[in-house]
């Protein structure tokens, strides 16, 4: 049976970034997305973030000649099984209802022959307007199925329907839409409630759009690895986690996405991130990969240079007077690899704990694991669990040294960095 399409159609609103998580989602479900993005979308959420979501041209505007010559605004609709409006804001269902066909959104609406589904997200007072109730009357007369929002808190600070349904619940039902099983394992490494949810906690969500890395994807490591030797002891080290937490705290703050995969620590998780726990450097690279493709990763985490080679699956036993062996095997680096990595973001940040010639042995690792920059810092100290830290930030373009601060403000230093970069 031939793959399932569908073209999703991203009008303008604050929910506009769910979208991104939407085409991740359908992707996983093995279904190809083609989207459409309106003018004022554009201004939520980038064609280049949505493009690299859909491993596709994005369209937008139905004048560009490239486009219409390559594939016409009725080829767009005609190519797909079903077309998705994804959120719909009111203004884009006022137009549906209207028959107003004035961008290529519209146009396609209006051209289609195949079944439209529009998941209307807005303020709750645009919802209850009885405009808006009279289009979503005219439109489901008129055939084209509309989901129901979800209640609750909104960015704009007021409470009542109006909000986005969950990416997993939108997924669920396009599946459905298309006869296609939706798989709800392969939501899997954020669980269907925590997708949202994380997002939405991010503090001052009203002004997230003024936000420096709104739209951002940033993916962060931390902690200290485990690695097994038998099922009750491992090999360990003394990270405890709070660099590296900082930063995901710091980049939430300021609008990202943030995917925090943590090595085992004891703490809390920052609001507005999607945390991820593991044990073994294994396990984290794979969950680095299931994040990508991101913006920006920054890796924190201590991880295990190596491995047990063999780890048997009952505990080593003393056994009269020999001493078991500890064969060892190197585990992968996680920074080198994603250099290479074909999704590579395109900041790509490495930590590097030195006790001596720091400024040496970070700007050589630089060079080794073919990352961005390296952030040094000095761990002869007590910087391992306590509450300080100073970096020195090792560039193509070369050093910074900051001064000794708290963890939470030189990550917040460390951020807007980011932020002027990828700007
Ligand atoms: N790193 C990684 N995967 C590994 C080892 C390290 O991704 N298997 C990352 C760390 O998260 C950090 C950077 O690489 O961002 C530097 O780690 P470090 O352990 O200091 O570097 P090594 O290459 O292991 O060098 P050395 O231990 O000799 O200092």
């Amino acid at each position: 049976m031939a793959a399932k399409s569908i073209l999703l159609i991203v009008t303008g609103g604050i929910a506009a970034y769910k979208a991104l998580e939407l085409v991740r989602l359908l992707k996983r479900q093995g279904i190809a997305v083609r989207a459409v993005m309106t003018k004022s979308a554009t201004e939520f959420v980038t064609p280049l973030s949505m493009g690299v979501m859909t491993e596709d041209q994005v369209y937008g505007d139905m004048f560009d000649l490239k486009e219409e010559r390559e594939i016409g605004h009725i080829q767009l609709s005609r190519q797909a099984d079903l077309i998705v409006i994804c959120p719909a804001t009111a203004n884009m269902l006022a137009k549906a209802a209207a028959g107003i066909a004035d961008d290529l959104a519209t146009t396609i609406l209006l051209a289609t022959d195949k079944s439209v589904l529009a998941v209307p997200a807005m303020n709750v007072r645009m919802w209850n307007h009885p405009a808006t109730q009279r289009n979503l009357k005219q439109l489901r007369e008129d055939g084209m199925i509309v989901m129901e929002p979800d209640e609750g808190s909104m960015a704009c600070g007021e409470f009542g329907p109006g909000r986005l349904p969950e990416p997993p619940e939108v997924a669920a039902r396009i599946c459905a839409m298309l006869g296609h099983a939706f798989d709800a394992a392969l939501t899997s490494g954020r669980a269907p409630s925590t997708i949202p949810k994380a997002l939405e906690a991010q503090p001052d969500f009203a002004e997230e759009i003024h936000r420096r890395l709104f739209g951002k994807r940033v993916v962060v490591t931390a902690g200290p690895t485990y690695e097994a030797i038998d099922p009750i002891r491992y090999i360990a080290n003394r990270s405890s986690g709070r660099q590296g937490f900082a930063i995901a705290q710091a980049a939430a703050e300021m609008g990202a996405e943030v995917t925090l995969i943590a090595g085992p620590v004891h703490l809390v998780t920052p609001p507005g991130v999607i945390r991820i726990d593991v044990e073994s450097a294994l396990e984290m690279q794979a969950e680095v990969e299931k994040a990508l493709p991101a913006d920006v990763a920054i890796l924190v985490a201590a991880v295990a240079d190596w491995r047990a080679a063999d780890v048997p699956e009952q505990k080593i036993k003393k056994d009269g007077n020999v001493v078991p062996p500890l064969a060892l095997t190197e585990n992968p680096d996680i920074l080198a690899s994603l250099a290479q990595h074909k999704l590579r973001p395109k900041l790509l940040i490495g930590f590097a704990a030195e006790t001596e010639k720091i400024v040496e042995h970070a700007t050589a690792k630089l060079a080794k694991k073919r990352c961005d920059w390296i952030v040094a810092n000095d761990v002869s100290g007590d910087v391992m669990g306590g509450d300080n830290n100073a970096f020195h930030v090792v560039t193509k373009d070369g050093v910074e040294s900051w001064p000794e601060t708290s963890k939470d403000a030189i990550a917040r230093k460390l951020m807007e960095k980011v932020a002027d970069e990828i700007a």
